[in-house]
Protein backbone atom coordinates (compact mmCIF):
# COMPACT_ATOMS: atom_id res chain seq x y z
CA UNK A 1 0.00 0.00 0.00
CA UNK A 2 1.72 3.32 -0.95
CA UNK A 3 0.38 6.74 0.16
CA UNK A 4 1.41 9.53 -1.64
CA UNK A 5 1.13 12.81 1.32
CA UNK A 6 0.93 16.54 -0.16
CA UNK A 7 0.00 19.82 1.80
CA UNK A 8 0.12 23.37 1.06
CA UNK A 9 -0.15 23.68 -2.35
CA UNK A 10 -0.78 26.95 -1.81
CA UNK A 11 -3.21 27.82 -5.48
CA UNK A 12 0.25 26.73 -6.93
CA UNK A 13 -1.21 24.95 -9.62
CA UNK A 14 2.25 24.62 -11.86
CA UNK A 15 3.81 22.70 -8.71
CA UNK A 16 0.23 20.86 -7.86
CA UNK A 17 0.47 19.61 -11.93
CA UNK A 18 3.91 18.51 -11.84
CA UNK A 19 3.68 16.72 -8.60
CA UNK A 20 0.47 14.90 -9.27
CA UNK A 21 1.97 13.61 -12.50
CA UNK A 22 4.72 12.33 -10.83
CA UNK A 23 2.38 10.48 -8.21
CA UNK A 24 0.37 9.31 -11.00
CA UNK A 25 0.56 5.33 -11.22
CA UNK A 26 2.23 4.68 -8.06
CA UNK A 27 -0.13 5.13 -5.02
CA UNK A 28 -2.89 3.96 -4.14
CA UNK A 29 -4.26 6.78 -1.65
CA UNK A 30 -3.70 10.44 -1.59
CA UNK A 31 -3.42 12.18 1.44
CA UNK A 32 -3.42 16.48 1.56
CA UNK A 33 -3.34 18.10 4.99
CA UNK A 34 -4.26 21.34 3.73
CA UNK A 35 -3.96 25.22 2.68
CA UNK A 36 -4.91 24.20 -0.86
CA UNK A 37 -5.50 27.75 -1.86
CA UNK A 38 -4.40 31.34 -0.67
CA UNK A 39 -1.18 33.25 -1.59
CA UNK A 40 -1.09 32.20 -5.13
CA UNK A 41 -2.70 32.66 -8.64
CA UNK A 42 -4.57 29.96 -9.39
CA UNK A 43 -7.06 28.94 -6.71
CA UNK A 44 -9.76 27.79 -8.95
CA UNK A 45 -7.09 25.45 -11.03
CA UNK A 46 -6.09 24.01 -7.30
CA UNK A 47 -9.42 22.96 -6.39
CA UNK A 48 -10.97 21.68 -9.64
CA UNK A 49 -7.78 18.79 -9.46
CA UNK A 50 -9.98 17.54 -6.80
CA UNK A 51 -13.17 18.35 -7.04
CA UNK A 52 -14.17 14.71 -8.90
CA UNK A 53 -11.01 12.83 -8.25
CA UNK A 54 -11.39 8.93 -8.38
CA UNK A 55 -8.60 7.94 -6.21
CA UNK A 56 -8.89 6.97 -2.62
CA UNK A 57 -7.97 10.06 -0.77
CA UNK A 58 -8.17 11.72 2.67
CA UNK A 59 -7.87 15.95 2.95
CA UNK A 60 -7.76 18.31 5.77
CA UNK A 61 -8.41 22.09 5.85
CA UNK A 62 -5.74 24.72 6.49
CA UNK A 63 -5.41 28.34 8.10
CA UNK A 64 -5.48 29.84 4.26
CA UNK A 65 -8.33 27.31 3.00
CA UNK A 66 -10.59 29.10 6.54
CA UNK A 67 -9.77 32.24 5.68
CA UNK A 68 -10.81 32.20 1.47
CA UNK A 69 -14.25 30.21 2.71
CA UNK A 70 -14.39 32.74 5.15
CA UNK A 71 -14.37 35.54 2.47
CA UNK A 72 -16.33 33.83 -0.23
CA UNK A 73 -19.46 33.19 2.78
CA UNK A 74 -19.19 37.08 3.66
CA UNK A 75 -19.44 37.87 -0.06
CA UNK A 76 -22.41 36.01 -0.12
CA UNK A 77 -23.80 37.95 2.82
CA UNK A 78 -23.66 34.40 5.08
CA UNK A 79 -21.15 34.58 6.95
CA UNK A 80 -19.93 31.51 8.72
CA UNK A 81 -19.86 32.77 13.10
CA UNK A 82 -17.89 29.44 13.53
CA UNK A 83 -15.29 30.18 11.26
CA UNK A 84 -15.19 33.56 12.50
CA UNK A 85 -14.84 32.75 16.22
CA UNK A 86 -11.27 30.78 15.30
CA UNK A 87 -10.20 33.45 12.32
CA UNK A 88 -10.39 36.50 15.06
CA UNK A 89 -7.67 35.14 16.87
CA UNK A 90 -5.06 34.44 13.98
CA UNK A 91 -2.74 37.11 12.45
CA UNK A 92 -2.43 36.93 8.93
CA UNK A 93 0.39 39.11 6.99
CA UNK A 94 -1.03 41.63 4.79
CA UNK A 95 0.22 40.40 1.60
CA UNK A 96 -1.83 37.32 3.07
CA UNK A 97 -5.10 39.07 3.58
CA UNK A 98 -5.09 40.44 0.19
CA UNK A 99 -4.73 37.34 -1.08
CA UNK A 100 -7.12 35.59 0.69
CA UNK A 101 -9.41 38.60 -0.65
CA UNK A 102 -8.81 37.49 -4.57
CA UNK A 103 -8.56 33.72 -3.93
CA UNK A 104 -12.32 34.16 -2.13
CA UNK A 105 -13.07 36.40 -5.48
CA UNK A 106 -11.80 33.82 -8.33
CA UNK A 107 -13.57 30.72 -7.11
CA UNK A 108 -16.93 29.97 -7.41
CA UNK A 109 -19.74 27.94 -5.54
CA UNK A 110 -18.37 24.38 -6.31
CA UNK A 111 -14.96 25.40 -4.99
CA UNK A 112 -16.81 26.82 -1.61
CA UNK A 113 -18.35 23.70 -1.00
CA UNK A 114 -14.94 21.63 -1.39
CA UNK A 115 -13.59 24.12 1.06
CA UNK A 116 -16.53 24.03 3.52
CA UNK A 117 -16.38 20.34 3.37
CA UNK A 118 -12.65 20.10 4.85
CA UNK A 119 -12.10 18.84 8.14
CA UNK A 120 -10.32 20.41 10.57
CA UNK A 121 -9.15 16.87 11.53
CA UNK A 122 -9.51 13.29 10.30
CA UNK A 123 -8.88 9.83 11.85
CA UNK A 124 -8.97 6.38 9.81
CA UNK A 125 -7.30 3.20 9.68
CA UNK A 126 -5.07 2.17 5.72
CA UNK A 127 -4.27 -1.41 6.62
CA UNK A 128 -3.77 -2.09 10.05
CA UNK A 129 -1.93 1.84 10.65
CA UNK A 130 -4.18 4.51 12.71
CA UNK A 131 -3.58 7.82 11.20
CA UNK A 132 -3.88 11.25 12.41
CA UNK A 133 -4.26 13.86 9.79
CA UNK A 134 -4.59 17.55 10.62
CA UNK A 135 -3.42 21.02 9.17
CA UNK A 136 -1.59 22.30 12.29
CA UNK A 137 -1.03 20.78 15.17
CA UNK A 138 -3.15 17.75 16.92
CA UNK A 139 -5.28 18.86 19.61
CA UNK A 140 -9.12 18.92 20.73
CA UNK A 141 -8.77 22.76 19.66
CA UNK A 142 -10.00 23.68 16.45
CA UNK A 143 -7.64 26.75 16.30
CA UNK A 144 -4.71 24.58 17.03
CA UNK A 145 -5.77 22.21 14.55
CA UNK A 146 -5.47 24.71 11.82
CA UNK A 147 -3.26 27.16 13.25
CA UNK A 148 -0.87 26.03 15.58
CA UNK A 149 2.71 24.84 14.31
CA UNK A 150 4.16 22.23 15.05
CA UNK A 151 7.96 22.79 14.08
CA UNK A 152 10.35 20.79 12.91
CA UNK A 153 13.46 19.55 14.99
CA UNK A 154 16.23 21.22 16.05
CA UNK A 155 13.77 24.10 16.25
CA UNK A 156 11.27 22.13 18.59
CA UNK A 157 12.87 19.13 20.36
CA UNK A 158 11.28 15.91 19.50
CA UNK A 159 10.23 14.86 22.98
CA UNK A 160 8.52 18.26 23.24
CA UNK A 161 6.76 17.42 19.85
CA UNK A 162 5.86 14.33 21.45
CA UNK A 163 4.79 15.65 24.73
CA UNK A 164 2.38 17.70 22.69
CA UNK A 165 0.25 14.61 21.60
CA UNK A 166 -0.84 14.28 25.15
CA UNK A 167 -3.08 17.24 24.49
CA UNK A 168 -5.48 14.41 22.39
CA UNK A 169 -5.95 10.94 23.39
CA UNK A 170 -6.56 10.38 19.70
CA UNK A 171 -3.44 11.85 18.74
CA UNK A 172 -1.28 9.79 21.17
CA UNK A 173 -2.93 5.94 19.94
CA UNK A 174 -2.27 6.87 16.16
CA UNK A 175 0.61 5.18 14.12
CA UNK A 176 0.86 7.72 11.83
CA UNK A 177 0.60 11.66 12.75
CA UNK A 178 0.43 13.73 9.77
CA UNK A 179 0.95 17.70 10.08
CA UNK A 180 1.69 20.68 7.52
CA UNK A 181 1.68 24.35 8.18
CA UNK A 182 5.05 24.89 8.34
CA UNK A 183 6.18 23.79 5.19
CA UNK A 184 9.09 22.47 6.32
CA UNK A 185 9.46 18.63 6.38
CA UNK A 186 10.29 15.91 9.33
CA UNK A 187 9.79 13.13 10.73
CA UNK A 188 10.01 11.97 14.47
CA UNK A 189 10.28 7.70 15.64
CA UNK A 190 8.27 8.51 18.60
CA UNK A 191 9.55 5.45 20.52
CA UNK A 192 12.93 5.75 19.52
CA UNK A 193 12.88 9.89 19.59
CA UNK A 194 14.95 9.29 16.43
CA UNK A 195 14.20 12.56 13.71
CA UNK A 196 15.09 14.05 10.69
CA UNK A 197 14.20 17.47 9.35
CA UNK A 198 16.15 19.11 6.07
CA UNK A 199 16.52 22.16 8.05
CA UNK A 200 18.63 19.95 10.64
CA UNK A 201 20.49 18.85 7.43
CA UNK A 202 21.58 22.10 6.45
CA UNK A 203 22.15 23.53 10.01
CA UNK A 204 24.95 20.70 10.25
CA UNK A 205 26.09 21.60 6.44
CA UNK A 206 24.86 17.71 5.38
CA UNK A 207 24.48 17.30 1.92
CA UNK A 208 20.46 15.61 1.08
CA UNK A 209 20.12 13.70 -1.82
CA UNK A 210 16.60 13.46 -2.65
CA UNK A 211 14.59 10.89 -2.62
CA UNK A 212 15.84 10.22 0.95
CA UNK A 213 14.42 6.81 2.29
CA UNK A 214 13.75 7.10 5.94
CA UNK A 215 12.40 3.90 7.95
CA UNK A 216 10.20 3.43 10.42
CA UNK A 217 9.82 -0.13 11.71
CA UNK A 218 7.78 -1.08 13.95
CA UNK A 219 7.81 2.52 15.73
CA UNK A 220 5.02 5.16 15.57
CA UNK A 221 5.78 8.28 13.48
CA UNK A 222 4.84 12.23 13.27
CA UNK A 223 5.29 13.56 10.20
CA UNK A 224 4.91 16.31 7.53
CA UNK A 225 6.00 15.95 4.03
CA UNK A 226 7.17 19.53 3.17
CA UNK A 227 4.86 22.13 0.62
CA UNK A 228 3.83 21.65 -2.67
CA UNK A 229 3.55 25.49 -3.80
CA UNK A 230 5.83 27.39 -1.33
CA UNK A 231 8.19 25.35 0.74
CA UNK A 232 10.31 27.05 3.20
CA UNK A 233 13.50 24.59 3.87
CA UNK A 234 15.40 25.20 1.43
CA UNK A 235 16.12 23.53 -2.01
CA UNK A 236 12.61 25.71 -3.13
CA UNK A 237 11.65 22.34 -5.29
CA UNK A 238 8.10 21.26 -4.38
CA UNK A 239 8.46 19.06 -1.28
CA UNK A 240 6.48 15.78 -0.69
CA UNK A 241 6.63 12.28 0.40
CA UNK A 242 5.27 8.21 -0.58
CA UNK A 243 5.44 6.16 2.46
CA UNK A 244 5.44 2.31 1.56
CA UNK A 245 3.02 0.84 4.58
CA UNK A 246 3.81 -2.99 3.87
CA UNK A 247 7.87 -1.73 3.97
CA UNK A 248 7.27 0.84 6.48
CA UNK A 249 9.52 3.46 4.42
CA UNK A 250 8.70 7.40 4.05
CA UNK A 251 10.68 8.28 1.14
CA UNK A 252 10.67 11.96 1.16
CA UNK A 253 10.63 13.38 -2.82
CA UNK A 254 12.01 17.06 -3.88
CA UNK A 255 10.80 17.29 -7.51
CA UNK A 256 11.54 20.50 -9.99
CA UNK A 257 8.75 22.42 -11.77
CA UNK A 258 8.15 25.05 -14.29
CA UNK A 259 8.90 28.15 -11.61
CA UNK A 260 9.40 30.76 -14.50
CA UNK A 261 6.15 30.43 -15.81
CA UNK A 262 4.55 30.05 -12.46
CA UNK A 263 6.32 33.58 -11.89
CA UNK A 264 4.73 35.30 -14.70
CA UNK A 265 1.18 34.38 -13.42
CA UNK A 266 1.98 35.32 -10.57
CA UNK A 267 3.07 39.12 -11.72
CA UNK A 268 -0.40 39.05 -13.16
CA UNK A 269 -2.22 38.19 -10.36
CA UNK A 270 -0.83 38.60 -7.20
CA UNK A 271 0.85 41.64 -4.57
CA UNK A 272 4.10 42.53 -4.98
CA UNK A 273 5.49 41.11 -1.93
CA UNK A 274 4.51 37.53 -3.64
CA UNK A 275 5.98 37.96 -7.10
CA UNK A 276 9.22 37.74 -5.67
CA UNK A 277 10.70 33.96 -6.72
CA UNK A 278 12.04 34.37 -3.14
CA UNK A 279 8.73 34.10 -1.89
CA UNK A 280 8.02 30.50 -3.46
CA UNK A 281 11.44 29.16 -3.53
CA UNK A 282 13.20 29.80 -0.27
CA UNK A 283 16.34 28.53 -0.83
CA UNK A 284 18.23 30.23 1.78
CA UNK A 285 16.60 28.62 4.87
CA UNK A 286 15.33 31.65 6.73
CA UNK A 287 12.94 30.83 9.50
CA UNK A 288 10.37 33.24 9.77
CA UNK A 289 7.47 32.00 11.88
CA UNK A 290 4.88 34.43 9.88
CA UNK A 291 2.13 32.56 8.23
FE1 LIG B 1 0.52 26.96 4.38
Amino acid sequence: MQIGLISDIHSNYHALKTVLQFLDGKIDVLICLGDFVGYGPQPRECVDVFLDYSLSHFFCLGNHDLGVRFRYSQHKQDPSEKDFEILKTFKFRESAEVMLDRNAQDIQEDHFKFLKNLPFKQIFQVDQKKIYITHGTPSVRRRENVGKYLLPPPLQEPNVTIDRLKHDKKAENADIIMVGHTHRRFLIRREKFLSWSLIEDILQKKQTKFPLQYSFENDRIILNPGSIGQPRDGTGNSSFSIIDLDKEIVEFHDLEYQMNNFYKLTKKKCVPEVQDSSFWANKFGHFSEQT
